[in-house]
């Protein structure tokens, strides 16, 4: 079978509030717990063949929320910036992040810029966090700029934790050719198994891309 090298894997991390809710706890402690698979995530990748992975982490509707969770994952996200940057670093990680930066905190965008300029030599992973991001912005401010498909680069996977099946804005343009995989298990709950799983769901499906199927081709 043909393996692609370096796929664009795309995950949408779902499911922190109700893990947490099963437990007893905060929303928040989800989060945390979250975070925490966010790094398991990011250190499997590369070892699976993934050359990009976009993850989204908070949805520009996602400041409807409470204004205290909205703090608190401001403050998670500028924490978790700062102490993975030297890990990310050791680990060849490139961090970009992507969606809109003029309503974050000041400590966050400062923290954004500091992770993406020590990361910036990176070659073993792209890692992109979507962050106060919406797919229609994106597209629509990609239209206006004269390189608008290096800013939109296509998916291969597209993930979704949380047993939700549905896009919620995220990177519309990049999966018109995605295959989906959709599963149950909250995001604190994902690890490397899983992406693993996922990974082998994806090299069995065939892909046509509107053409015949390979065995009637040519
Ligand atoms: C995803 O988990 C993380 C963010 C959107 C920030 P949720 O917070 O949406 O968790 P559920 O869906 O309420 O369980
Ligand atoms: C999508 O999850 C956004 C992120 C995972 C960051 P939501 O929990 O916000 O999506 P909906 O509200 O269920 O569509
Ligand atoms: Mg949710």
């Amino acid at each position: 079978m043909m393996q692609s090298t370096s796929l664009h894997v795309a995950i949408i991390m779902d499911g922190n509030g109700r893990w947490a809710s099963r437990r007893g706890l905060p929303r928040t402690a989800g989060h945390h717990a979250g975070a925490r698979a966010v790094r398991r995530v990011v250190e499997a990748a590369a070892a699976q063949g993934v050359g990009a992975l976009t993850l989204y982490a908070f949805s520009s509707d996602n400041w409807r929320r409470p204004a205290a969770e909205v703090a608190a994952l401001m403050r998670l996200f500028t924490r978790h910036l700062r102490s993975e940057t030297a890990r990310l670093v050791e680990a060849g990680v490139r961090l970009s992040v992507v969606g809109r930066r003029d309503r974050l905190p000041a400590a966050l965008t400062a923290a954004i810029r500091a992770a993406e300029q020590s990361t910036a030599g990176g070659t073993a992973l792209h890692l992109r966090l979507a962050v106060d991001y919406s797919a229609r912005d994106a597209i629509r401010t990609a239209m206006l700029l004269p390189f608008a498909g290096a800013l939109l680069p296509d998916v291969d996977l597209l993930i979704r934790t949380g047993g939700e099946q549905r896009l919620s804005d995220f990177l519309l343009w990049e999966t018109a050719y995605a295959e989906l995989v959709f599963i149950d298990t909250m995001w604190p709950d994902f690890g490397a198994d899983d992406l693993a799983t996922a990974i082998a769901a994806f090299h069995s499906r065939e892909r046509r891309f509107g053409g015949l199927p390979s065995q009637a081709a040519g």
